[in-house]
């Protein structure tokens, strides 16, 4: 667990997420960056090669986030660690519902943890996104 009040956390998670959606994904900064960190659960992965490669936040609402894995790390099972993780704290929460608005080329990935797609294709900051949620 990351905590975003806690300035090696924050620095970390926004180091990964600027690299990954600002300068590989074309999203805004203004846009990543939101008010929803200061309240959300953080998750970061770290490899002993690496460092901090990877990312993901649980918004107050029950949604799963931000989920990011530098691009040369990609493959090796952190984006799954991540969501494995994001999904037992999210539970533990007891949130009325849990879903993410996935990137459409991430669909697959989401849905080996259970996610169903619902609802219409829908831009978020330039990109293709479906909600999806969790069954409970
Ligand atoms: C999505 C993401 C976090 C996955 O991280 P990762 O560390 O590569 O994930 P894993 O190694 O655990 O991958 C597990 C499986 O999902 C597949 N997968 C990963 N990303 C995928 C994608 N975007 N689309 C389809 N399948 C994907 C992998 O091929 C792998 O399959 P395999 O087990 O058959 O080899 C990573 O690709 C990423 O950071 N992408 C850029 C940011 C992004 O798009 N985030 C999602 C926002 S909704």
């Amino acid at each position: 667990m990351a905590h975003w009040q806690k300035n090696d956390d924050r620095q970390a998670l926004t180091a990964i997420r600027y690299r990954v959606f600002v300068e590989e994904q074309q999203v805004p900064e203004d846009v990543e960056m939101d008010a929803f960190d200061e309240t959300s659960v953080h998750l970061l992965a770290r490899s002993d090669e690496y460092g901090f490669i990877g990312c993901a936040r649980i918004m107050p609402s029950g949604q799963i986030g931000r989920m990011a894995v530098l691009k040369h790390c990609r493959g090796g099972g952190t984006g799954s660690l991540l969501m494995t993780a994001a999904i037992t704290e999210a539970k533990r929460q007891n949130f009325e519902a849990i879903f993410l608005h996935a990137q459409c080329h991430a669909e697959t990935f989401y849905s080996r943890f259970g996610f169903v797609a619902c609802g219409d294709v829908f831009d978020e900051a330039g990109i293709d996104h479906i909600k999806m949620t969790l069954p409970a």
